[in-house]
Order: structure tokens, then sequence, then C-alpha cells
């Protein structure tokens, strides 16, 4: 049997582009004693892979040159020499961005979506989903009336961290880039208000979206949205630090070198600014996030988006493109479909 995989080509300089990427078949090995074989029917695309692309160091090592790109795949078993997983199980794993693959069946969980679609395991459901509930119960720690924004908010993350903010009491704002994406944040997600950081007078509608200041600011952009969030934030505001797309491809759009004023900012309002990858809080909350997140997106009380392209080989644009905001939800790749 043969796969289909996508590899990192050559490393990026700034925003990768389709020369990045090359398409390569290879046989698939027979799976060992323990290891199972795999048929990818979703695949994620995440902000974090244009990190793996980039062999500047970091928390988890890049993709080398000319291996399979990263990423998390929501898959039907095939074949299993594991007496955990029987063929025609869905399961999630880290097969890259490939059509088969054969992995060890210790790195390989089933799905439990509470009856919601299994591509949620990829999303709300999954590692984005989870990264907003971490960051919201450790570091955010929303209270009522508080005043709670985020940017990338019509995304899994951003998404989820407003309606959980909403569900603590406290007032969402979302900013997100164009009309239609404030249009669902606002209308479907029901945040209290929306700011288009697109707009001409994106600085005063922020203010003005948040007169009472901000109280957390869930960081997921950088750039110059952060730059217009710092002096609204509040005294004793919190900002969990989960991601700074503006920044993946470059210094990012900041005027200027903004150390002083965000160090000043920090001392003067004691503000905290807390970094934190979401694999910390696998112990301590991924139980509870199941318990807690799953049934309410089964039961629609927790809303979600997701953006499907079809076609392992529409990968590479798929991903290029969600990194200047070209996906509108959680960026999937539908690879096969199941049966
Ligand atoms: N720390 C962790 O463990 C962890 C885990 C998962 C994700 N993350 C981070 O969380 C963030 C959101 O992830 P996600 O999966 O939910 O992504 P997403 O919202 O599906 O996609 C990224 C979004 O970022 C926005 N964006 C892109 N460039 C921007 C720019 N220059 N300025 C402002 N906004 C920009 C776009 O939305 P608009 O068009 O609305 O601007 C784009 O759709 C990312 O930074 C990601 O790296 C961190």
């Amino acid at each position: 049997m043969e796969t289909i995989s996508i590899v990192l080509a050559s490393r990026p300089e700034g925003m990768p582009g389709r020369e990045h990427f090359r398409i390569e078949e290879t046989d698939l090995p027979e799976p060992e004693e323990n290891q199972i074989t795999l048929r990818v029917l979703f695949l994620s695309l995440d902000p974090y892979m244009r990190g793996r692309m980039s062999d500047a160091k970091s928390y988890a090592k890049p993709v080398p040159v000319g291996g399979v790109m990263e990423g998390e795949a929501v898959c039907e078993v095939l074949q299993s020499r594991s007496e955990w997983f029987k063929s025609g199980e869905i399961v999630r794993a880290m097969t890259g961005w490939c059509t088969y693959a054969v992995v060890d069946a210790a790195n390989v969980r089933h799905v439990d979506t509470h009856g919601a679609p299994t591509s949620t395991a990829l999303g709300v459901l999954g590692m984005p989903g989870f990264t907003a509930y971490g960051g919201m119960k450790v570091i955010g720690r929303p209270k009522r009336k508080e005043t709670v924004a985020v940017a990338a908010a019509s995304g899994p993350v951003g998404s989820l961290v407003g309606q959980l903010a909403m569900r603590a009491g406290a007032r969402a704002v979302g900013i997100a880039g164009g009309k239609d994406k404030c249009d669902y944040v606002k209308s479907e997600l029901g945040f209290d208000a929306v700011v288009d950081h697109r707009s001409p007078t994106f600085s005063s509608e922020l203010a003005s979206a948040c007169a009472d200041g901000i109280d957390v600011y869930f960081e997921n952009v950088g750039g110059y949205v952060w730059d217009e969030v710092l002096p609204l934030l509040n005294v004793y505001a919190r900002v969990p630090v989960c991601g700074l797309i503006a920044q993946y491809n470059g210094p990012g759009g900041s005027a200027s070198d903004r150390l002083p004023a965000n160090m000043s900012a920090i001392l003067r309002r004691s503000l905290h600014l807390r970094g934190f990858i979401n694999t910390e809080f696998l112990e301590t909350h991924y139980h509870t996030f199941q318990k807690e997140i799953g049934p309410l997106v089964a039961r629609g009380e927790i809303k979600y988006r997701e953006d499907v392209v079809e076609g392992l080989e529409n990968a590479p644009e798929a991903f290029i493109a969600m990194l200047s905001g070209g996906n509108f939800g959680k960026l999937l790749v539908r690879v096969a479909r199941n049966g």
C-alpha cells in the first residue's frame, strides 16, 4: 500500500509559499507488534506548524527538511496489532500530513466527542479547545461583570475563550478580521461586542467596545492588535499569552519597539502576563475539559465553526492562507471519507 505525504521542501524566511512544500508517494510499511495502520479522515491545520517549519530554538523540535509536515488527524483504524484498538474504530493520532500512516498504538487515542461530529476532536473538543479552556481556567480566571477581550475570535481558540467568558458572567469582546467573521462572532456566538482589526478606526472602536477597560486579554495574535489593547488593560489585568500569529512570519505589524512601553505598563498597572503551552495543563485539566465542554458542544450550548478544505494536496495553500486570516473557523482538511 502507498501513502501520499506532504513534506517540508525547504525552510521559509517570512511568509511560506507553495514552493516550501512537496508531495511524495512512498510505500507504507507493515505494522509491527503494538503498531496500527491508520487511514487519515481529517487532518488539522494549526498556526503552530509555522514554528515547526523553522529551525529557530523553540519548545518543540522542528520538522527536518524532507520530513513529513507534523499534524494531528482523526483516522479510521485499518489494521491493528494492538489489543487496545480494533479495525474500523475512529481514533486521533499525530500522523503528519499524509493519507495513511503506521503509528505506535501508545501514541493513539480513542475519540469521544459525546455525540458531536468526530472532526470536533481536532477543534473545539481537541487541542485548540483545550488551549482556550486551560488558559482561561488557570490564567484568565474571568469574573462576573469583567471585560474579556480576545482576537482571532472566530477561530477554535478565540471562539471558546469568549464563550467561556460569557458563561462566567463576564462581557466578551471579540476582535476579528472582516465583516463576515465579525457578524458571526456577534450574531452566532453571541459575544457582547466585536471589533474589526482591519477597520481604519480600529483603535477608537476597540476603546468604545471596552469602555470599562479590559480585565482579561487572551493574547492570540500580538502585533498591532496588542499595541491597541495595551493602553486599555486595567490594573491587575490577566493576559494569558497563548499565540502571536502576527509575528510568526517575521517581526509582526508593530510600528515600533514596544518593549519600554510594555515594561512600563506591566509595572504601573500590575499586569499579569503569563505565557503557556497547552500541554502543561494536560494532567490537571484535560479530564475536566472533556467532561465539562464535551456535553455542552454535543447539545449545541457551545458553538463552533469548521472550515473544511477537500483533499490533502490542498493543505499547503490552506495553511498559508490561514497565516493571514484566510480561514473562517477551525481549519481541517478532509483527506478521505469514512466508510
Ligand atoms: N499556546 C498554545 O498551546 C496554543 C495552542 C493552540 C493555538 N495557539 C495559538 O492560538 C492562536 C489562535 O489559534 P487558532 O488555532 O484558534 O487559529 P485560527 O483562529 O483558526 O487562525 C488564526 C487566525 O489568526 C488571525 N490572524 C492571522 N494573522 C493576524 C494578524 N497579523 N493580526 C491579527 N490577527 C491575525 C486570523 O483571524 P482574523 O481574520 O479574525 O484576524 C486567523 O484566522 C494562534 O496564535 C495559535 O498559534 C496556542
